[in-house]
Protein backbone atom coordinates (compact mmCIF):
# COMPACT_ATOMS: atom_id res chain seq x y z
CA UNK A 1 0.00 0.00 0.00
CA UNK A 2 1.51 3.30 -0.78
CA UNK A 3 0.97 6.53 1.07
CA UNK A 4 -1.90 8.69 0.98
CA UNK A 5 -2.63 10.97 -2.08
CA UNK A 6 -5.55 13.08 -2.33
CA UNK A 7 -8.98 11.82 -1.75
CA UNK A 8 -12.11 11.98 -3.90
CA UNK A 9 -14.81 12.19 -0.98
CA UNK A 10 -12.88 14.71 1.53
CA UNK A 11 -13.76 17.99 0.72
CA UNK A 12 -16.78 18.69 3.07
CA UNK A 13 -13.91 17.68 5.93
CA UNK A 14 -11.62 19.63 7.25
CA UNK A 15 -9.09 17.77 9.46
CA UNK A 16 -7.76 15.07 7.79
CA UNK A 17 -8.63 11.54 8.93
CA UNK A 18 -7.02 10.13 11.98
CA UNK A 19 -4.09 7.51 10.34
CA UNK A 20 -5.44 4.63 11.79
CA UNK A 21 -8.92 5.62 11.47
CA UNK A 22 -8.35 5.85 7.45
CA UNK A 23 -6.72 1.85 7.89
CA UNK A 24 -9.57 0.67 10.10
CA UNK A 25 -12.42 1.87 7.20
CA UNK A 26 -10.71 1.12 4.29
CA UNK A 27 -11.65 -2.33 2.60
CA UNK A 28 -9.57 -2.11 -0.46
CA UNK A 29 -7.10 -4.83 1.17
CA UNK A 30 -9.74 -7.28 0.48
CA UNK A 31 -12.27 -5.87 -2.08
CA UNK A 32 -9.26 -5.49 -4.55
CA UNK A 33 -10.54 -8.93 -5.58
CA UNK A 34 -13.34 -7.31 -7.44
CA UNK A 35 -11.38 -5.18 -9.69
CA UNK A 36 -12.74 -6.94 -12.95
CA UNK A 37 -16.47 -6.12 -12.00
CA UNK A 38 -15.82 -2.56 -11.21
CA UNK A 39 -14.39 -1.73 -14.36
CA UNK A 40 -16.79 -4.01 -16.19
CA UNK A 41 -19.62 -2.25 -14.49
CA UNK A 42 -17.98 1.32 -15.17
CA UNK A 43 -16.95 0.74 -18.77
CA UNK A 44 -21.23 -0.15 -19.02
CA UNK A 45 -22.26 2.76 -16.53
CA UNK A 46 -20.46 5.12 -19.37
CA UNK A 47 -21.67 3.69 -22.21
CA UNK A 48 -25.14 3.56 -21.28
CA UNK A 49 -24.10 7.75 -20.36
CA UNK A 50 -23.24 8.57 -23.74
CA UNK A 51 -25.93 6.83 -24.82
CA UNK A 52 -28.31 9.20 -22.94
CA UNK A 53 -26.07 12.25 -23.99
CA UNK A 54 -24.90 12.69 -20.33
CA UNK A 55 -21.02 12.00 -21.77
CA UNK A 56 -19.81 12.79 -25.38
CA UNK A 57 -18.96 9.89 -27.32
CA UNK A 58 -15.89 11.23 -27.33
CA UNK A 59 -15.44 11.44 -22.90
CA UNK A 60 -16.74 7.86 -23.43
CA UNK A 61 -14.13 6.33 -25.77
CA UNK A 62 -11.60 8.04 -23.31
CA UNK A 63 -13.09 6.89 -20.08
CA UNK A 64 -13.18 3.31 -21.23
CA UNK A 65 -9.28 3.11 -23.27
CA UNK A 66 -8.38 4.69 -19.50
CA UNK A 67 -10.11 2.08 -17.41
CA UNK A 68 -8.96 -0.89 -20.01
CA UNK A 69 -5.40 0.84 -19.31
CA UNK A 70 -6.00 0.25 -15.55
CA UNK A 71 -7.04 -3.22 -15.46
CA UNK A 72 -3.71 -4.22 -17.82
CA UNK A 73 -2.04 -2.51 -15.36
CA UNK A 74 -3.57 -4.22 -12.36
CA UNK A 75 -3.37 -7.36 -14.04
CA UNK A 76 0.14 -7.08 -14.86
CA UNK A 77 0.88 -6.09 -11.09
CA UNK A 78 1.56 -2.55 -11.89
CA UNK A 79 -0.65 -0.72 -10.27
CA UNK A 80 -0.17 0.40 -6.63
CA UNK A 81 -3.47 0.15 -4.27
CA UNK A 82 -3.18 3.49 -1.77
CA UNK A 83 -5.25 2.50 1.64
CA UNK A 84 -5.60 6.42 1.42
CA UNK A 85 -8.57 5.80 -1.15
CA UNK A 86 -10.26 3.41 0.87
CA UNK A 87 -11.73 0.62 -1.57
CA UNK A 88 -11.24 -0.63 -5.17
CA UNK A 89 -13.75 2.00 -6.75
CA UNK A 90 -11.99 5.04 -5.22
CA UNK A 91 -8.69 3.75 -5.98
CA UNK A 92 -9.72 2.95 -9.98
CA UNK A 93 -11.50 6.28 -10.27
CA UNK A 94 -8.54 8.12 -8.68
CA UNK A 95 -6.06 6.28 -11.14
CA UNK A 96 -8.53 7.25 -13.76
CA UNK A 97 -8.42 10.93 -13.15
CA UNK A 98 -4.76 10.56 -13.20
CA UNK A 99 -4.58 8.84 -16.15
CA UNK A 100 -7.15 11.07 -18.84
CA UNK A 101 -7.68 14.16 -16.78
CA UNK A 102 -10.46 15.88 -16.08
CA UNK A 103 -12.73 14.21 -18.11
CA UNK A 104 -12.28 10.96 -15.54
CA UNK A 105 -14.02 13.23 -13.08
CA UNK A 106 -17.39 12.48 -15.01
CA UNK A 107 -17.69 8.96 -14.69
CA UNK A 108 -19.61 9.57 -11.70
CA UNK A 109 -22.24 10.93 -12.70
CA UNK A 110 -25.72 9.65 -11.97
CA UNK A 111 -23.82 6.86 -9.37
CA UNK A 112 -22.97 6.32 -6.26
CA UNK A 113 -20.57 3.88 -4.20
CA UNK A 114 -23.50 2.47 -2.96
CA UNK A 115 -24.83 1.15 -6.15
CA UNK A 116 -21.45 0.29 -7.50
CA UNK A 117 -20.73 -1.84 -4.68
CA UNK A 118 -23.86 -4.19 -4.90
CA UNK A 119 -23.14 -3.98 -8.57
CA UNK A 120 -19.63 -5.79 -8.13
CA UNK A 121 -20.67 -7.90 -5.30
CA UNK A 122 -23.29 -9.56 -7.60
CA UNK A 123 -21.24 -9.69 -10.70
CA UNK A 124 -18.56 -11.44 -9.13
CA UNK A 125 -20.98 -13.77 -7.29
CA UNK A 126 -22.37 -14.28 -10.93
CA UNK A 127 -19.12 -14.98 -12.32
CA UNK A 128 -18.18 -17.47 -9.50
CA UNK A 129 -21.78 -19.54 -10.20
CA UNK A 130 -20.20 -21.00 -13.07
CA UNK A 131 -17.00 -22.39 -11.43
CA UNK A 132 -18.77 -23.97 -8.37
CA UNK A 133 -21.12 -25.66 -10.32
CA UNK A 134 -18.76 -27.37 -12.72
CA UNK A 135 -16.73 -28.76 -9.57
CA UNK A 136 -19.67 -29.60 -8.03
CA UNK A 137 -20.50 -31.49 -11.41
CA UNK A 138 -17.19 -33.03 -11.43
CA UNK A 139 -17.49 -34.48 -8.19
CA UNK A 140 -21.02 -35.81 -8.60
CA UNK A 141 -19.26 -37.57 -12.27
CA UNK A 142 -16.68 -38.99 -9.78
CA UNK A 143 -19.31 -40.81 -7.90
CA UNK A 144 -21.15 -42.23 -10.60
CA UNK A 145 -18.09 -43.73 -11.54
CA UNK A 146 -17.23 -45.24 -8.60
CA UNK A 147 -21.30 -45.77 -8.25
CA UNK A 148 -21.04 -47.59 -11.52
CA UNK A 149 -18.30 -49.52 -10.18
CA UNK A 150 -19.32 -50.59 -7.41
CA UNK A 151 -22.85 -51.29 -8.39
CA UNK A 152 -22.81 -55.00 -6.71
CA UNK A 153 -20.05 -54.38 -4.01
CA UNK A 154 -22.03 -54.99 -0.61
CA UNK A 155 -21.32 -53.76 2.70
CA UNK A 156 -24.20 -53.22 5.82
CA UNK A 157 -26.00 -50.33 5.85
CA UNK A 158 -26.26 -48.91 9.24
CA UNK A 159 -28.49 -46.60 10.98
CA UNK A 160 -27.61 -45.87 14.51
CA UNK A 161 -24.16 -46.89 13.14
CA UNK A 162 -25.61 -50.57 13.86
CA UNK A 163 -25.66 -53.18 11.26
CA UNK A 164 -29.25 -52.79 9.88
CA UNK A 165 -29.60 -54.40 6.21
CA UNK A 166 -27.02 -54.99 3.60
CA UNK A 167 -26.61 -52.08 0.79
CA UNK A 168 -24.58 -52.44 -2.22
CA UNK A 169 -21.47 -49.27 -2.39
CA UNK A 170 -23.21 -48.30 -5.27
CA UNK A 171 -26.56 -47.13 -4.13
CA UNK A 172 -24.59 -45.58 -1.09
CA UNK A 173 -22.46 -43.38 -3.46
CA UNK A 174 -26.23 -42.43 -5.38
CA UNK A 175 -27.47 -41.69 -2.16
CA UNK A 176 -24.42 -38.55 -1.28
CA UNK A 177 -24.94 -38.37 -5.54
CA UNK A 178 -28.86 -37.23 -5.25
CA UNK A 179 -28.22 -34.95 -1.77
CA UNK A 180 -25.80 -32.68 -4.75
CA UNK A 181 -28.45 -32.90 -7.00
CA UNK A 182 -29.82 -30.81 -4.73
CA UNK A 183 -26.92 -28.50 -3.61
CA UNK A 184 -26.67 -27.78 -7.86
CA UNK A 185 -30.88 -27.27 -7.86
CA UNK A 186 -30.33 -24.81 -5.09
CA UNK A 187 -27.41 -22.91 -6.77
CA UNK A 188 -28.94 -22.06 -10.25
CA UNK A 189 -31.65 -20.95 -8.38
CA UNK A 190 -30.23 -18.62 -6.26
CA UNK A 191 -28.20 -17.53 -9.22
CA UNK A 192 -31.40 -16.28 -10.31
CA UNK A 193 -31.31 -13.94 -7.61
CA UNK A 194 -28.34 -12.84 -7.49
CA UNK A 195 -28.49 -11.53 -11.84
CA UNK A 196 -29.79 -8.51 -10.74
CA UNK A 197 -28.99 -4.88 -11.50
CA UNK A 198 -28.53 -2.55 -8.69
CA UNK A 199 -26.89 0.47 -10.67
CA UNK A 200 -28.95 3.33 -10.81
CA UNK A 201 -30.42 3.39 -7.49
CA UNK A 202 -27.09 5.94 -7.04
CA UNK A 203 -26.59 6.64 -2.96
CA UNK A 204 -30.64 5.11 -2.28
CA UNK A 205 -33.21 7.32 -3.72
CA UNK A 206 -32.08 7.12 -7.46
CA UNK A 207 -30.67 9.68 -9.66
CA UNK A 208 -31.87 12.92 -11.05
CA UNK A 209 -30.67 12.35 -14.45
CA UNK A 210 -32.90 10.30 -17.03
CA UNK A 211 -30.36 7.04 -17.30
CA UNK A 212 -31.27 3.88 -19.09
CA UNK A 213 -31.17 1.68 -16.91
CA UNK A 214 -32.61 -0.86 -18.46
CA UNK A 215 -29.45 -0.55 -21.32
CA UNK A 216 -27.14 -0.91 -18.15
CA UNK A 217 -28.06 -3.99 -17.31
CA UNK A 218 -28.16 -5.56 -21.28
CA UNK A 219 -24.59 -4.46 -21.06
CA UNK A 220 -23.82 -6.32 -18.12
CA UNK A 221 -26.00 -9.43 -18.70
CA UNK A 222 -28.29 -8.79 -15.88
CA UNK A 223 -31.57 -10.94 -16.20
CA UNK A 224 -33.36 -8.31 -14.15
CA UNK A 225 -33.27 -5.12 -12.56
CA UNK A 226 -33.59 -4.01 -9.24
CA UNK A 227 -36.80 -2.46 -8.91
CA UNK A 228 -36.37 -0.43 -5.75
CA UNK A 229 -33.25 2.03 -4.97
CA UNK A 230 -33.29 1.76 -1.23
CA UNK A 231 -34.18 -2.38 -1.63
CA UNK A 232 -30.67 -2.23 -3.85
CA UNK A 233 -28.23 -0.52 -2.15
CA UNK A 234 -29.22 -1.88 1.05
CA UNK A 235 -29.81 -5.70 1.48
CA UNK A 236 -27.52 -8.47 0.69
CA UNK A 237 -30.13 -11.26 1.17
CA UNK A 238 -28.34 -12.83 -2.04
CA UNK A 239 -25.36 -12.80 -0.37
CA UNK A 240 -26.58 -14.92 2.67
CA UNK A 241 -29.10 -17.53 -0.17
CA UNK A 242 -25.44 -17.72 -1.34
CA UNK A 243 -23.74 -18.90 1.52
CA UNK A 244 -26.83 -20.78 2.89
CA UNK A 245 -26.77 -22.83 -0.34
CA UNK A 246 -22.75 -23.07 0.88
CA UNK A 247 -23.44 -24.33 4.04
CA UNK A 248 -26.00 -26.72 3.14
CA UNK A 249 -23.76 -28.27 0.69
CA UNK A 250 -20.53 -28.22 3.39
CA UNK A 251 -23.10 -30.13 5.67
CA UNK A 252 -23.61 -32.72 3.05
CA UNK A 253 -19.40 -33.08 2.40
CA UNK A 254 -18.67 -33.17 6.30
CA UNK A 255 -21.30 -35.57 6.64
CA UNK A 256 -19.19 -37.84 3.51
CA UNK A 257 -16.41 -36.84 5.14
CA UNK A 258 -17.04 -38.28 8.59
CA UNK A 259 -18.13 -42.00 6.74
CA UNK A 260 -15.06 -41.74 4.91
CA UNK A 261 -12.80 -41.30 7.98
CA UNK A 262 -14.61 -43.86 9.90
CA UNK A 263 -14.30 -46.73 6.35
CA UNK A 264 -10.38 -45.60 6.83
CA UNK A 265 -9.60 -46.78 10.33
CA UNK A 266 -8.46 -50.22 10.93
CA UNK A 267 -11.45 -51.19 12.62
CA UNK A 268 -13.67 -50.70 9.55
CA UNK A 269 -11.24 -51.08 6.93
CA UNK A 270 -13.85 -50.45 3.95
CA UNK A 271 -12.34 -47.99 1.50
CA UNK A 272 -8.56 -47.00 1.17
CA UNK A 273 -8.48 -43.07 0.07
CA UNK A 274 -4.95 -43.32 -1.85
CA UNK A 275 -1.44 -41.70 -0.12
CA UNK A 276 -2.05 -38.49 -2.61
CA UNK A 277 -4.77 -37.36 0.07
CA UNK A 278 -3.48 -38.38 3.68
CA UNK A 279 -0.93 -37.35 5.32
CA UNK A 280 1.44 -39.38 7.68
CA UNK A 281 1.77 -38.00 11.69
CA UNK A 282 5.17 -37.10 12.94
CA UNK A 283 5.44 -39.16 15.44
CA UNK A 284 3.60 -42.76 14.79
CA UNK A 285 5.18 -44.16 11.89
CA UNK A 286 2.06 -46.26 10.98
CA UNK A 287 -0.30 -43.76 10.25
CA UNK A 288 -2.19 -42.61 7.72
CA UNK A 289 -4.30 -39.88 8.37
CA UNK A 290 -7.33 -39.05 6.50
CA UNK A 291 -6.62 -34.98 6.59
CA UNK A 292 -8.52 -34.23 3.61
CA UNK A 293 -12.14 -35.27 5.06
CA UNK A 294 -11.00 -34.31 8.21
CA UNK A 295 -10.13 -30.90 7.45
CA UNK A 296 -13.33 -30.31 5.07
CA UNK A 297 -15.38 -31.38 7.87
CA UNK A 298 -13.30 -29.16 10.03
CA UNK A 299 -13.94 -26.23 7.21
CA UNK A 300 -17.67 -26.52 6.90
CA UNK A 301 -17.31 -24.60 10.22
CA UNK A 302 -15.79 -21.58 8.81
CA UNK A 303 -18.70 -21.56 6.11
CA UNK A 304 -21.40 -22.18 8.58
CA UNK A 305 -19.70 -19.13 10.89
CA UNK A 306 -19.60 -17.15 7.71
CA UNK A 307 -23.07 -17.53 7.31
CA UNK A 308 -24.27 -16.61 10.50
CA UNK A 309 -22.00 -13.91 10.34
CA UNK A 310 -23.52 -12.45 7.26
CA UNK A 311 -27.01 -13.10 9.13
CA UNK A 312 -26.12 -11.45 12.01
CA UNK A 313 -24.56 -7.94 9.90
CA UNK A 314 -27.88 -7.83 8.38
CA UNK A 315 -30.05 -7.98 10.95
CA UNK A 316 -30.15 -4.31 12.31
CA UNK A 317 -29.65 -2.36 9.87
CA UNK A 318 -32.18 0.34 9.01
CA UNK A 319 -32.69 1.16 5.20
CA UNK A 320 -30.82 1.91 3.12
CA UNK A 321 -26.90 1.39 2.71
CA UNK A 322 -24.99 1.55 5.82
CA UNK A 323 -20.79 1.19 6.25
CA UNK A 324 -21.66 -1.99 8.63
CA UNK A 325 -22.35 -3.72 4.45
CA UNK A 326 -18.49 -3.99 4.23
CA UNK A 327 -18.35 -6.60 6.37
CA UNK A 328 -20.16 -8.66 3.74
CA UNK A 329 -17.04 -9.32 1.82
CA UNK A 330 -14.29 -11.36 4.12
CA UNK A 331 -16.95 -13.59 4.79
CA UNK A 332 -18.73 -13.92 1.48
CA UNK A 333 -14.65 -14.57 -0.28
CA UNK A 334 -13.82 -16.54 2.40
CA UNK A 335 -17.20 -18.71 1.77
CA UNK A 336 -16.13 -18.95 -2.05
CA UNK A 337 -12.24 -19.81 -1.45
CA UNK A 338 -13.47 -22.62 0.95
CA UNK A 339 -16.43 -24.31 -1.33
CA UNK A 340 -14.39 -24.05 -4.18
CA UNK A 341 -11.05 -26.05 -2.69
CA UNK A 342 -13.18 -28.12 -0.89
CA UNK A 343 -15.52 -29.64 -4.09
CA UNK A 344 -11.67 -29.68 -6.40
CA UNK A 345 -10.13 -31.86 -3.44
CA UNK A 346 -12.80 -33.81 -2.86
CA UNK A 347 -13.93 -34.71 -7.15
CA UNK A 348 -9.88 -35.56 -7.14
CA UNK A 349 -10.22 -37.59 -3.94
CA UNK A 350 -13.36 -39.88 -5.27
CA UNK A 351 -11.41 -40.09 -8.62
CA UNK A 352 -8.96 -41.85 -6.40
CA UNK A 353 -10.79 -44.37 -3.79
CA UNK A 354 -10.25 -47.79 -3.93
CA UNK A 355 -13.19 -50.25 -2.02
CA UNK A 356 -12.15 -52.98 -0.15
CA UNK A 357 -15.17 -55.11 -0.94
CA UNK A 358 -14.06 -58.19 0.93
CA UNK A 359 -13.47 -56.04 3.96
CA UNK A 360 -17.26 -54.71 3.50
CA UNK A 361 -18.71 -58.05 2.74
CA UNK A 362 -17.15 -59.73 5.86
CA UNK A 363 -18.69 -56.88 7.95
CA UNK A 364 -21.64 -57.17 6.38
CA UNK A 365 -22.08 -60.79 7.23
CA UNK A 366 -21.42 -60.22 10.93
CA UNK A 367 -24.29 -58.56 12.46
CA UNK A 368 -27.40 -60.23 11.17
CA UNK A 369 -27.91 -58.12 8.09
CA UNK A 370 -30.47 -60.51 6.76
CA UNK A 371 -33.22 -60.51 9.74
CA UNK A 372 -35.25 -58.51 8.48
CA UNK A 373 -35.03 -60.85 5.28
CA UNK A 374 -36.47 -63.48 7.05
CA UNK A 375 -38.99 -61.71 8.67
CA UNK A 376 -40.02 -60.61 5.30
CA UNK A 377 -39.73 -64.28 4.15
CA UNK A 378 -42.10 -65.60 7.00
CA UNK A 379 -45.07 -63.07 5.45
CA UNK A 380 -44.68 -64.11 2.33
CA UNK A 381 -45.36 -67.83 3.89
CA UNK A 382 -48.30 -66.22 5.98
CA UNK A 383 -47.30 -65.36 9.20
CA UNK A 384 -48.26 -61.75 10.61
CA UNK A 385 -45.32 -59.11 10.48
CA UNK A 386 -45.50 -59.04 13.89
CA UNK A 387 -45.23 -62.25 14.95
CA UNK A 388 -42.63 -62.73 12.25
CA UNK A 389 -40.66 -59.86 13.95
CA UNK A 390 -40.59 -62.40 17.27
CA UNK A 391 -39.52 -65.17 15.78
CA UNK A 392 -36.67 -63.71 14.01
CA UNK A 393 -35.68 -62.15 17.11
CA UNK A 394 -35.57 -65.35 18.79
CA UNK A 395 -33.50 -67.24 15.92
CA UNK A 396 -30.86 -63.98 15.74
CA UNK A 397 -30.38 -64.39 19.61
CA UNK A 398 -30.09 -68.00 18.88
CA UNK A 399 -27.27 -67.25 16.17
CA UNK A 400 -25.51 -65.18 18.75
CA UNK A 401 -25.03 -67.85 21.21
CA UNK A 402 -24.01 -70.16 18.76
CA UNK A 403 -21.78 -67.44 17.04
CA UNK A 404 -23.59 -68.16 13.90
CA UNK A 405 -25.04 -66.07 11.47
CA UNK A 406 -28.00 -66.70 10.28
CA UNK A 407 -27.35 -67.96 7.56
CA UNK A 408 -25.60 -70.50 8.84
CA UNK A 409 -28.13 -71.77 10.38
CA UNK A 410 -29.43 -75.34 9.90
CA UNK A 411 -32.50 -75.57 8.60
CA UNK A 412 -33.51 -78.06 11.68
CA UNK A 413 -31.86 -75.29 13.88
CA UNK A 414 -34.22 -72.51 11.75
CA UNK A 415 -37.73 -75.00 11.72
CA UNK A 416 -37.64 -75.01 15.75
CA UNK A 417 -38.26 -70.60 15.48
CA UNK A 418 -41.10 -71.47 12.99
CA UNK A 419 -42.72 -74.66 11.01
CA UNK A 420 -43.31 -71.98 8.01
CA UNK A 421 -39.35 -72.15 7.16
CA UNK A 422 -38.26 -74.54 4.14
CA UNK A 423 -34.84 -74.95 2.33
CA UNK A 424 -35.63 -71.97 0.32
CA UNK A 425 -34.96 -69.63 3.15
CA UNK A 426 -31.35 -69.77 2.41
CA UNK A 427 -32.09 -67.44 -0.87
CA UNK A 428 -33.24 -64.89 0.88
CA UNK A 429 -30.71 -65.49 3.52
CA UNK A 430 -27.92 -64.58 1.39
CA UNK A 431 -26.01 -61.21 0.80
CA UNK A 432 -27.13 -61.33 -2.54
CA UNK A 433 -30.41 -62.50 -2.31
CA UNK A 434 -31.30 -59.86 0.14
CA UNK A 435 -29.95 -56.56 -2.04
CA UNK A 436 -31.05 -58.23 -5.62
CA UNK A 437 -34.59 -58.25 -3.97
CA UNK A 438 -35.02 -54.63 -3.16
CA UNK A 439 -36.05 -54.10 -6.84
CA UNK A 440 -37.70 -51.12 -7.26
CA UNK A 441 -37.11 -47.28 -7.92
CA UNK A 442 -34.87 -46.44 -5.16
CA UNK A 443 -33.88 -49.56 -4.02
CA UNK A 444 -30.52 -50.96 -3.41
CA UNK A 445 -30.39 -53.95 -5.99
CA UNK A 446 -27.73 -53.68 -8.16
CA UNK A 447 -30.16 -53.37 -11.45
CA UNK A 448 -31.50 -50.23 -10.01
CA UNK A 449 -28.40 -48.63 -9.14
CA UNK A 450 -27.17 -49.43 -12.43
CA UNK A 451 -30.34 -47.63 -13.88
CA UNK A 452 -30.47 -44.81 -11.44
CA UNK A 453 -26.38 -44.27 -12.44
CA UNK A 454 -27.47 -44.21 -16.57
CA UNK A 455 -30.44 -41.31 -15.32
CA UNK A 456 -27.91 -39.32 -13.18
CA UNK A 457 -25.58 -39.56 -16.64
CA UNK A 458 -28.42 -38.43 -18.67
CA UNK A 459 -29.61 -34.98 -16.59
CA UNK A 460 -25.94 -34.18 -15.44
CA UNK A 461 -25.06 -34.04 -19.31
N1 LIG B 1 -16.24 0.06 0.55
C1 LIG B 1 -17.66 0.24 0.64
C2 LIG B 1 -18.32 -1.15 0.83
O1 LIG B 1 -17.65 -2.11 0.67
C3 LIG B 1 -18.16 0.86 -0.60
C4 LIG B 1 -19.39 1.71 -0.43
C5 LIG B 1 -19.12 2.84 0.46
N2 LIG B 1 -20.14 3.83 0.40
C6 LIG B 1 -20.11 4.85 1.23
N3 LIG B 1 -21.02 5.71 1.10
N4 LIG B 1 -19.22 4.95 2.16
O2 LIG B 1 -19.48 -1.27 1.14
Amino acid sequence: MTAPSKKLSSARLTQPTNAFVEEFTASVQFDQRLFRQDIAGSIAHATMLASVDILSDQERDQIINGLKTILTEIEEGNFEWSIAQEDVHMNIEARLIALIGEVGKKLHTGRSRNDQVATDVRLYLRDMVTPIASELKRLQMALLDVAEREAETILPGFTHLQTAQPVTFGHHMMAWYEMLVRDAERLTDCGKRINSLPLGAAALAGTTFAIDRKMTAELLGFERICQNSLDAVSDRDFVIEFNSFASLLMMHLSRFSEELIIWSSAQFDFVDLGDAFCTGSSIMPQKKNPDVPELIRGKTSRVYGNLFNLLTLMKNQPLAYNKDNQEDKEPLFDTIDTLLGSLRVYADMMAAITVKADNMRQAALRGYATATDLADYLVRKGVAFRDAHEVVGLAVAFGIEHNKDLSELSLEELQNFSAQISADVFDVLTLEGSVAARDHLGGTAPKQVKLAVARARQSLS
